[in-house]
């Protein structure tokens, strides 16, 4: 088995993920939001390409909570941005969160030929990354990239993956991009928080005060959720079950 590497949206071939288990990684801040809402009690995640298509969601269902951003703020009329913190069990606990991102809903969206898509981020990576393994497939670490190019945290996230499977899976290959980022993340995992903050979505997001999101972000394997989409919702995998 291989593990793989897409350094972002632009560069998907869904033929290529054939019979593969995607992991989608957009730590700041999609995927991230994702599991939170999910550890939180969300019912489910319906990721959306444009606002539109959550409103449209919202119209035959107003119990639907629109959620998401653009250029990192929260879209006008939505109820929730794409901070994490703003998923707290009071304002998502059973509900439906439709979900519009610039990147990372677009990149699960994309991801959708896999056999399994399954959400990455720092905060689930052991929990992720372990179910990822029951499954028996060539992994692709999916990572979404901002601007049609890479993010800096999405590879490092990779590469802490590439990092827990080489640590904890015997049996895979890594291939040379895979390795590339797991050397980045090894040289940075000490200052970790530096580079992220010095990364263009870390001043991004710096700039717009939330940098208690980053810090938020980069906290891992805290969460157990392990997360999968199919059939155009994200729900959380319940007792380990498999699919
Ligand atoms: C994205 O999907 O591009 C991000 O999550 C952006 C953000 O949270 O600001």
């Amino acid at each position: 088995m291989r593990v793989d590497l897409i350094p972002h949206h632009g560069l998907i071939d869904s033929e290529d993920l054939k019979g593969k288990t995607a992991v989608v990684i957009d730590i700041l801040r999609a995927t991230s939001t994702i599991i939170s809402a999910l550890e939180n009690g969300a019912a489910y995640v319906i990721p959306v390409e444009t606002p539109t298509d959550a409103e449209q969601l919202a119209f035959t269902d107003r119990s639907i909570i629109l959620a998401g951003e653009k250029e990192g703020i929260k879209i006008k009329g939505f109820r929730l941005g794409n901070s994490p913190l703003e998923f707290t069990p009071a304002k998502v606990k059973n509900k439906v969160i439709a979900h519009c991102t610039t990147n990372g809903t677009k990149t699960i969206l994309k991801c959708s030929g896999a056999d399994y898509v399954l959400i990455g981020s720092l905060l689930n990576r052991s929990a992720c990354l372990d179910y990822a393994g029951r499954l028996k497939k060539d992994i692709v670490l999916v990572c979404a990239g901002r601007k049609n190019g890479p993010a800096e945290e999405d590879s490092l996230c990779a590469g802490a993956f590439a990092e827990y499977l080489r640590q904890n899976y015997l049996g895979y290959s890594f291939s040379k991009i895979s390795m590339d980022a797991y050397y980045l993340y090894k040289i940075n995992a000490i200052n970790l928080h530096d580079r992220v903050y010095k990364s263009p979505s870390g001043q991004n997001l710096i700039g717009m005060g939330l940098k208690v999101d980053i810090d938020f972000c980069l906290r891992k394997d805290v969460y157990s959720v392990v997360a999968l989409y199919k059939n155009g919702v994200i729900k959380k995998i319940k007792n380990n079950e498999m699919y």
